[in-house]
């Protein structure tokens, strides 16, 4: 056939539960292979990993990036997804990944960069977005591609913290599912 692409190889990086690792893998077979990339060997990530019979490769104790770029050129990996994963990529790594790494973040971007983004919403009761964009060297900083409210001001005054964090995932998980069709 005509214009069909080639299937992607994709890595998928991770630090813990992994449901949005766990919503690609569902979705795997819009992709040529799937490599799970872990910073700490016991994300349960890694155990969805092996249930889904997929690769997996854990950075602990310290994280190699040079030693990581080659691994992930031996696996031929076209594109990577930062879910949940908790450390800081380096600029030079982003750099050689420009264009081809993207991150989900739990705010509506450029609001609420950084760690605890859904409760310092909450505290401000305002709305609680979910965000996919490109990686740039600067924290949740790149190029916005996908974008969606989990929770409105309006809604969060009558939730508890539990329920909207509930919501964003569940927003998360669909915003993720739209990204695998889109950019696989
Ligand atoms: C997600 O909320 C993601 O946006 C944030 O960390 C969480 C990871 O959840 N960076 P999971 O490991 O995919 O369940």
């Amino acid at each position: 056939m005509t214009g069909v692409q080639p299937k992607k190889n994709l890595a998928v990086f991770i630090s813990g539960q992994g449901s949005n690792l766990e919503v690609i893998l569902n979705q795997k077979q819009a992709f040529q292979s799937v490599l799970v990339v872990s910073s700490r060997k016991e994300a349960y990530g890694l155990t969805r990993a092996k249930n889904h019979q997929v690769p997996s490769i854990v950075l602990e104790p310290k994280i190699d990036w040079s030693q990581l770029n080659s691994q992930l050129k031996a696996h031929q990996i076209d594109l990577i997804f930062l879910a949940g994963f908790m450390k800081i990529v380096p600029p030079d790594f982003v750099s050689s990944w420009q264009d081809r790494i993207f991150n989900l973040h739990p705010s509506w971007l450029p609001e609420f960069k950084g760690l605890k983004a859904i409760e310092r919403a909450y505290e401000q009761k305002v709305g609680v977005g979910v965000t996919i964009h490109a990686v740039s060297s600067e924290l949740d900083s790149g190029p916005i591609l996908l974008q969606e409210w989990a929770v409105t001001r309006d809604e969060i005054a009558g939730l508890t913290l539990q329920e909207v964090i509930e919501r964003t995932h569940q927003r998360e998980h669909q915003l993720v599912s739209r990204w695998v069709e889109l950019f696989s």
